[in-house]
């Protein structure tokens, strides 16, 4: 990482608007794989990585559309890439997929299918490619890590990877951040951990990482579980051997063509339970409550969930608004309708689950059982 704040990276940081970085010298898309990937060059004796841009603001702010005639898929997202941080291509040979082109909030469930499908064709169907980074912005990223931590079906390391800073911005994290994916990346040790979380010198399980803070650059941690490992001067170390955390689902998406509605609805005082009844006549196939402390709701809104549990046989799983716990089956339970506990999934990440259910054809006991796997109780 030594020499990667180079003075044009400077002359960046003190403009407000995207700069044109220089492209690395002799930039070309002279090699492609029998995937139609193009590679921006093709040393054999390096591993091959291909980046998966879904939009958001990471790296290479400049890199402009103009800049990419004559190119081929993805080709935008590699020259983008490499201008910021011309140090990949000193440990990886690099091609790039264009997924999709917005900020995070505006991930669905579409492109997220769409992503974790592509993944499992081109980076584990194909013996030469070595693992996935991909580029995302953080305010959702933990959904989308999640989703493929769950969809992938090989131990590649799949790395996700944004920027807390834009890239314009004094000391931008994003060249960094994007560096230490790559070198996750093609780091053997990376394999079978899931999918793998990697910003501000942190490696993280997508499992467990949540975004913990609206603005600061150290903003994601699990915040139980721990990291598990860290980058120093861009040199990975895992603190324990791969591991699959308990309760873990995989899913084969292969036939799955959409993902059902799922909602969240918050709790707090005063909760009225029309919400809910909303959300079902909106079409909502499954319900997850940020509950009060262990899944907690109003008097008048459990008789609400209870009713729509036994009238539509709609799944409601109660996780928590704390920023960490667990939601026992204990503290949900009723004698006149099926609750579901979330267990230590956050309510983000019980969404992403039971769209995940409901997309593979899984029964009402079903789905309740797969909660129970990440309970303590
Ligand atoms: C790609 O182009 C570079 C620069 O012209 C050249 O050095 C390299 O050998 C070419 N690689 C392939 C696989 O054609
Ligand atoms: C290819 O990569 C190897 C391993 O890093 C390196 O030693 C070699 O110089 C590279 N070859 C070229 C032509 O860059
Ligand atoms: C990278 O891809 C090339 C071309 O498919 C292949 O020859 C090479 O073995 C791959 N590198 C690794 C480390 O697998
Ligand atoms: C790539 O590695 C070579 C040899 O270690 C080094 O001289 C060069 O500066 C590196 N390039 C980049 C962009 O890091
Ligand atoms: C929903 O709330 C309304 C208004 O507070 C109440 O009249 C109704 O009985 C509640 N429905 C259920 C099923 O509790």
């Amino acid at each position: 990482m030594k020499n990667f704040l180079s003075l044009t990276m400077l002359a960046a940081a003190s403009t407000a608007s995207p700069v044109l970085l220089p492209r690395a010298e002799g930039l070309v898309y002279n090699y492609t794989n029998s995937f139609g990937l193009a590679f921006s060059q093709m040393n054999a004796s390096l591993p091959n990585i291909t980046v998966f841009a879904t939009g958001g603001t990471i790296a290479g702010s400049g890199s402009s559309s103009s800049s990419t005639t004559g190119y081929s898929i993805g080709s935008v997202t590699v020259s983008a890439l490499i201008d910021a941080v011309p140090e990949v291509l000193n440990i990886s040979n690099i091609a790039g997929v264009q997924i999709s082109n917005v900020g995070s909030e505006d991930i669905t469930s579409d492109i997220l299918l769409k992503l974790a499908k592509q993944i499992n064709e081109v980076i584990c169907g194909d013996p030469t490619m070595s693992g996935a980074v991909v580029t995302h912005g953080t305010d959702t990223m933990e959904e989308s890590a999640f989703f493929l931590d769950s969809t992938v079906t090989c131990g590649k390391p799949v790395v996700i990877v944004g920027a807390m800073r834009p890239s314009t911005a004094i000391s931008a994290d994003g060249p960094s951040n994007l560096l230490q994916a790559v070198t996750v990346a093609v780091d053997p040790k990376s394999k079978d951990r899931g999918a793998l979380v990697v910003l501000n010198d942190r490696i993280a399980s997508a499992f467990y990482i949540t975004k913990n803070n609206a603005n600061t650059l150290e903003t994601f941690k699990p915040v139980e579980q721990g990291f598990l490992g860290v980058l120093t001067s861009d040199e990975p170390f895992y603190y324990y051997p791969a591991v699959t955390p308990t309760g873990k689902i995989s899913f084969d998406i292969s036939s799955v063509t959409s993902i059902p509605r799922v909602d969240i609805l918050y709790s707090y005082q005063n909760m009225q339970n029309d919400t809910l009844y909303n959300a079902v006549s909106s079409g909502a196939k499954g319900i997850v409550i940020a509950g009060a402390g262990a899944g907690g709701v109003s008097t008048s809104f459990n008789y609400a969930l209870e009713d729509v549990i036994n009238r539509f046989s709609i799944p409601i799983v109660q996780s928590y608004r704390t920023n960490a716990g667990e939601v026992p089956q204990s503290d949900v339970s009723s004698t006149t309708a099926t609750h579901i506990g979330s267990g230590f999934y956050t309510p983000q990440k019980s969404r992403i689950l039971l769209g995940l259910l409901l997309a593979t054809g899984n029964s009402f006991d079903d789905i309740s059982s797969a909660f129970a796997k990440s309970r303590a109780a």
